[in-house]
């Protein structure tokens, strides 16, 4: 028993307990042996922290801003799926939790709640994830949608033209609820010979041939700016500037998709030198405390966004959950940033970390 939890991973445990075991494991799992998933923790561990002292830290600002949008510090909710299995209102409750912090939510294409349902619960700047289906039709349908509906952003989730393959949701037999935002407009109802069908569904409706030729078109059914999620080189971060998006995420997808594929914190500064400062590279995979969100901010990211630990606080203890969630990572952040000699976002440089390869050199 954890009791009262003191930092996010104590969550975790918190959530396991609270859900099911088919739907906890759905939402900790990563792909095959989840190499990458615990890497994405661990490559944190190796990165050491160079603190500045007898800076004036009496005051600690972590305010910055996203896209325009003046939010109260550098931690965005990442779009993860289906929030109902963790929560019977879904992801109605988690933007509630993001107003309430004052950051920016990222609504999953597959969430339980309709754009529409979350769009009218709260007033968060919201972001809109997408996967683009075969059907063209119905994915420009969704992205009009979004825009109708205030979204600010599209994140097109790049790294997934195929669903990685997670052993426990073959094994538990996980199968897909309703996916609301398309429930009228498609029929998902493939069926897998392995238990669980949430690959053989993405096989049969996403379009594997989409490629960066495509978002050409993605930029011209829609006003919002687009955000690549899913880069983890300095190739793919070249063509991103080239194609003309409005920023990046980092992402492996908290290790779910390619296995082996390297922790994201190991490659972000690859990413920001590529990109060069022409637009802004966000960072998700692992971030489970403070020092995380400093080290990624250090190594150029704009911000970072947190996927499961937002699970795991809405399962234990619904929207305030979220809500300590978040806060607990603000708190952290800014001691780290106190006893590091930053007083405000701005001031974490590249000079306040020592990676594991310049420790060695
Ligand atoms: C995800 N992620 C994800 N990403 C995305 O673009 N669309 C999606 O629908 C989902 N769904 C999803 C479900 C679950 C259960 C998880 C855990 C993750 C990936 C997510 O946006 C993010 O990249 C990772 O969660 C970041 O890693 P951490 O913070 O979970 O370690």
């Amino acid at each position: 028993m954890v009791g009262e939890p003191v930092n996010l991973n104590e969550f975790q445990e918190l959530a396991r307990q609270a859900l099911p075991k088919m739907y906890y494991d759905f939402y900790a799992g990563g792909a095959e042996d989840q190499y990458t998933l615990e890497e994405n923790m661990e490559a944190f561990r190796r990165i050491m922290i160079r603190p500045r002292v007898l800076v004036d830290v009496s005051r600690i600002d972590l305010s910055t801003y996203v896209l325009g949008y003046n939010i109260s510090a550098p931690i965005l909710i990442a779009p993860t799926s289906l929030h109902k299995l963790a929560h019977p209102e879904g992801e109605v409750v988690t933007a509630r939790a993001a107003a309430a912090c004052k950051t920016i939510m990222a609504l999953s294409f597959t969430s339980s709640c309709t754009l529409e349902e979350v769009a009218s619960s709260c007033n968060a700047v919201r972001f809109f994830q997408i996967y683009v289906y075969k059907r063209r039709d119905l994915s420009a349908l969704l992205v009009q949608r979004a825009e109708r509906n205030g979204y600010k952003a599209l994140v097109l989730t790049a790294d997934s033209p195929r669903v990685g393959r997670k052993e426990a949701d073959i094994k538990n037999k996980m199968t897909l609820p309703k996916l609301k935002n398309t429930e009228r407009l498609l029929s998902l109802e493939a069926s897998s010979d392995n238990g669980s069908n949430l690959a053989a569904v993405a096989k049969e409706t996403k379009d594997a041939s989409f490629c960066w030729k495509d978002i050409e078109w993605l930029s011209t059914i829609t006003n919002m700016p687009i955000l690549i999620k899913g880069l983890l080189t300095r190739e793919d971060a070249i063509k991103a500037v080239k194609v003309g998006v409005a920023g990046i995420v980092v992402s492996n997808h908290g290790g779910r998709q390619l296995d082996y594929a390297p922790a994201t914190i190991t490659v972000l500064e690859e990413v920001v030198q590529a990109v060069g400062g022409r637009i802004p590279v966000f960072f998700d995979g692992g971030v489970r405390r403070g020092t995380d969100v400093f080290k990624a901010l250090a190594l150029g990211a704009q911000a970072v966004l947190i996927g499961r630990p937002v699970i795991y606080g809405l399962a234990a203890k619904g929207e305030y959950g979220v809500r300590q969630v978040i806060q607990m990572l603000k708190d952290e952040l800014e001691l780290t940033m106190a006893l590091s000699g930053c007083p405000s976002v701005k001031d974490i440089t590249r000079r306040h970390v020592r990676t594991e390869l310049e420790r060695l050199h």
